[in-house]
């Protein structure tokens, strides 16, 4: 889909204010950029929602955006946005505006986007009437917390021909696009995919407890949805304002899933339960994905342990060539089949697409490769490890930390440097999972069917 197109008034104008030659010095940085940006093409954004994405966006991303110009920040906490406004003043010796309102912030500002990290159930609303409003939008993650919602918000999209990019990074992150590209596409390195396994477990469940600084006002907050100050920290834990752990961390991963496999499932089966922390959302929770991929069926499992981060956070994809590990973090690993001989791969080593692990050490030991065959464990397909090599030869490489990435993504696309790596109609698929997943813990384990015309928009 085009998504630049038609954004034609506002960025000529932009275009014929530049001023040449500054923006070299401003590109240095940023290795990537075909086009070194220039000052006159700076996308004016706020930043809605002051908390710990929101001050991620501002003191983390957009200043390693050169084209993007932070003009306002909005959060119905007042020492929240007058903190970032204070801060980033300092910082930049810049000016920027602070709301606690987000439509009279659309009325008195000139902007070009929106930033959204707000709670999940405010995204609809705020996303919707940005697009109405000729803005262009980046929303965090989930899109919301309900089927309709999120839809509306793709169709809004569809509707406005604007932007609205949703924040799942790893759509943006070197590592995944490499695999994805250079590894599953072109060279279909693995074979047929048979699993798609992810998980993301953590000690504990994610709560915030009131700052006094915040000097939080009751009153205040009720005229945004919250009934009690918990709620607005702790938004995440219940139902009507956010997802738990299927919808914050689950989402970024079987989305994974859906882009790895080039398919949605068509049938989810999940449980969970809220019986270690007893918050409203499950802290305990597993569902099985079954797909139809165009290389056969395919199994997803995904897990989330609120209790324990033993088991750790990766997502893993199992073909009969090879298989492979992946994550944010610093597991990734990719593993050939003993049945694909080793010279079939060689040339992933030559073309700089992998280097060679150490082989697994239990099968280097003959003693120890015999015990285990006493023991009754026989491997039949050892496997030969290989790392990524994920700076290869990319179509696009970021050269930047994920989250930087993806909004630079969308702040090129405004420019019109750069298409979208993950829309709302793409993200609304996956959401589609997430919230089947949801219905089917809710109803205490269910099996439930996917039309593929739920997955339109
Ligand atoms: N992509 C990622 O890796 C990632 C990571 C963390 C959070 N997130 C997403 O970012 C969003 C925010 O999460 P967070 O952890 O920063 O939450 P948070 O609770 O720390 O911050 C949310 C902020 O929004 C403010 N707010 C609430 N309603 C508002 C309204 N109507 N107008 C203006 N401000 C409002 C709150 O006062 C709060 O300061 C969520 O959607 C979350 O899922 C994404």
């Amino acid at each position: 889909m085009k998504n630049n197109d038609e954004n034609s008034g506002r960025r000529d104008f932009m275009k014929k204010t530049t001023l040449a030659g500054v923006g070299l010095i401003l590109a240095k940085p940023f290795h990537i950029t075909a086009n070194p940006l220039q000052v006159g093409d700076k996308v004016n954004v706020a930043v809605v929602g002051c908390g710990g994405r929101g001050n991620g966006m501002i003191f983390q991303n957009i200043p390693k955006i050169p084209g993007a110009n932070l003009v306002a920040v909005c959060d119905v906490i007042e020492s929240r946005r007058e903190n970032a406004k204070n801060r980033f003043e300092a910082k930049y010796n810049t000016k920027v505006s602070a709301y606690e309102d987000f439509y009279k912030m659309l009325r008195k500002e000139k902007l070009d986007a929106v930033v959204l990290a707000t709670p999940d159930f405010w995204h609809m609303q705020h996303s919707v009437d940005a697009l109405k409003d000729g803005l262009h939008v980046y929303c965090e993650k989930a899109m919301s917390n309900n089927i309709q919602d999120a839809r509306k918000m793709a169709e809004a999209m569809k509707e406005t021909g604007k932007l609205l990019q949703i924040g799942r990074q790893r759509r943006s992150n070197d590592r995944y696009r490499f695999t994805y590209q250079k590894l599953l596409k072109q060279e279909q390195v693995f074979g047929r995919i048979t699993h798609a396994i992810g998980q993301w477990n953590r000690s504990q469940i994610w709560t915030q407890q009131p700052k006094k600084e915040d000097n939080i006002q009751l009153a205040v907050l009720k005229k945004y949805g919250f009934d009690t100050v918990d709620q607005v920290y702790n938004w995440r834990n219940y139902k009507k304002l956010g997802g738990g752990v299927v919808s914050d961390l689950g989402s970024h991963q079987i989305d994974i899933f859906n882009w790895f496999l080039d398919a949605f499932p068509h049938t989810v089966y999940a449980t969970g339960n809220n019986s270690y922390h007893g918050y409203e959302q499950a802290d305990t929770m597993a569902a099985i994905l079954e797909y139809d991929t165009p290389k056969g069926k395919s199994i997803g499992i995904y897990e989330n342990i609120s209790n324990s981060r033993a088991v750790g956070n990766f997502e893993r994809f199992v073909g009969d060539k090879g298989a492979f590990i992946i994550s944010e973090g610093k597991e990734n690993k990719i593993y050939r089949e003993s049945r694909v001989d080793a010279s079939e791969w060689q040339k992933y080593v030559d073309m700089n697409y992998l280097s060679r692990g150490s082989d697994m050490t239990m099968y280097k030991d003959q003693n120890k490769a015999n015990a285990q065959a006493d023991s009754g464990i026989r491997e039949t397909a050892p496997q030969v490890s290989y790392n990524i090599k994920e700076m290869g030869d990319m179509d696009k490489v970021y050269n930047m930390r994920a989250h930087t990435a993806h909004l630079y993504n969308f702040i090129e696309s405004v420019r019109g440097e750069e298409t979208l790596n993950y829309t709302a109609i793409e993200s609304y698929k996956s959401e589609v999972c997430i919230y089947k997943i949801h219905e089917a813990i809710n109803n205490g384990g269910a099996k439930i069917k996917i039309k593929p015309s739920e997955y339109e928009v």
